[in-house]
């Protein structure tokens, strides 16, 4: 690969200029090799942020960060692969219960997942309040597991996509993690390095969610699918709403306790008809149209592949999850309907309580969290709990109760409660 100077492809960049095919190949894999320094990558991903990309642009910087590592091979499954991913919200458990339920309904899901940073949660960091379970697994385990079982949670490997693993702790110290570009780059060259024959994105809107604005969202879908598609994974996007938590549920143990309902058939109704919905877009995209997903919840075979995906893992699915020794439950000081749950605030309560990390290197509580007693909509009468807080320590409670107080409003009329799904893109 011949070389360049990192300076004129950042002045490139800063003057708004289009990066060449040969100067992103070189810039993603000089960085990856350490040849390109991070003052030099950082200058380049705030001209990115300012000046944007086109299309040809991001195509080819997806391109290049898939080939700093490996590009998994699943042809050995022989069920159609499929995989979800979420932008990350507030209560988001749906990889949990959604899963096992698509590999029970014939397709095979690699699902290669994240830990949590800030206010969302991290799909791992729910599973390891299992005892017992594994989140490392070796791309022969991980093969091995999705061609016996068909459903498989854990880690990304080392070797999938370097350049972005670089490149994304870079941009979360520097202010550049908002780029379209860079995050559409970053989630595809990821899932299309896994392997998936088919992928559908669930894309966030709203406060608890990184895209707050409609717009964004939108154009982060349909870069992503364009993404896709162009990698031959055949790829839809839905925007979903994100004002409001999840479920009922935020944390670690209490969102796995919440998946574990859905999965015996009961559960929120927003969690259920999000699983749902993703499902059949999950399993359409792999040519199953006809499979059943709420039969296969009602009649216990999705409950039957999540109980052999944990075992698999080394978890226990019978073992008691942790429980918090601290729980306050605050109630409601008037008669009235709840008008909104703020998703970013009950996502910051529940990180205070312990339940999220500040930096990556820390530590995260699996008992804590916030457990919503009511949602928008819901009637209310004063002394009702609207929502507890739980906690390994009383100082945490005390440092997550006004966030938590000012994510709950309540008025005298009904509000309106907005759909689920917004749109669907692809
Ligand atoms: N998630 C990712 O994997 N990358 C981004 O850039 C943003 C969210």
């Amino acid at each position: 690969m011949s070389g360049f100077a990192a300076v004129d492809v950042i002045r490139t960049k800063r003057d708004g200029g289009v990066l060449s095919d040969a100067q992103i190949d070189w810039v993603v894999d000089a960085y990856t090799r350490g040849v390109v320094a991070d003052e030099q990558m950082s200058a380049l991903a705030m001209a990115i942020l300012l000046r944007g990309m086109t299309p040809g642009e991001i195509a080819r910087w997806t391109a290049a960060m898939i080939a700093s590592g490996e590009r998994l091979d699943l042809s050995g499954v022989s069920r159609p692969t499929v995989d979800k991913h979420s932008t990350g919200g507030v209560g988001d458990k749906i990889t949990l219960p959604l899963t096992p339920l698509v590999a029970a309904c014939g397709a095979a899901v690699p699902q290669l997942s994240g830990r949590g940073l800030g206010h969302t949660g991290g799909t791992l960091d729910k599973l390891e309040s299992i005892p017992g379970w594994r989140a490392a697994l070796t791309t022969e385990e991980f093969t091995a597991q999705l061609r016996e079982v068909g459903a498989v949670i854990c880690a990304a490997g080392e070797r999938l996509a370097p350049a972005d693993r670089k490149l994304y702790a870079l941009r979360d110290v520097t202010g550049t993690v908002e780029a379209i570009p860079l995050i559409a780059s970053s989630i595809m060259s990821k899932k299309i390095a896994e392997g998936t024959g088919a992928l559908v994105l669930d894309v966030k809107v709203g406060s608890g969610a990184f895209m707050k604005s409609e717009e964004d969202a939108r154009e982060l879908a349909r870069t992503m699918v364009e993404l896709g598609t162009a990698h031959d994974v055949r790829t839809v996007a839905l925007l979903t709403e994100m004002s409001t938590p999840l479920g009922r549920a935020v944390g670690n143990a209490v969102e796995v306790a919440e998946s574990v309902e859905v999965l015996a058939g009961g559960g929120p109704a927003d969690v259920v008809e999000l699983t749902l919905v993703l499902a059949r877009e999950m399993l359409v995209a792999v040519g199953l149209p006809d499979a059943d997903p709420e039969r296969a919840l009602r009649d216990g075979r999705a409950m039957d592949v999540w109980r052999t995906m944990i075992r698999a893992q080394g978890g226990d699915p019978d073992a008691p999850l942790p429980a918090a020794p601290e729980v306050e439950v605050v109630r409601a000081d008037r008669d009235g309907y709840v008008s909104a749950v703020d998703a970013y605030r009950i996502g910051i309560a529940a990180w205070r309580l312990g339940a999220g990390r500040a930096r990556k290197e820390d530590p995260v509580s699996a008992a804590a969290g916030v457990v919503l007693h009511r949602k928008p909509g819901d009637p209310v009468r004063v002394g009702d709990p609207l929502y507890e807080l739980r906690a390994e320590e009383p100082e945490r409670i005390a440092a997550a109760r006004a966030d938590a107080a000012a994510a709950v409003s309540i008025s005298t009329d009904p509000p309106e409660v907005r759909p689920l799904v917004i749109d669907r893109i692809g």
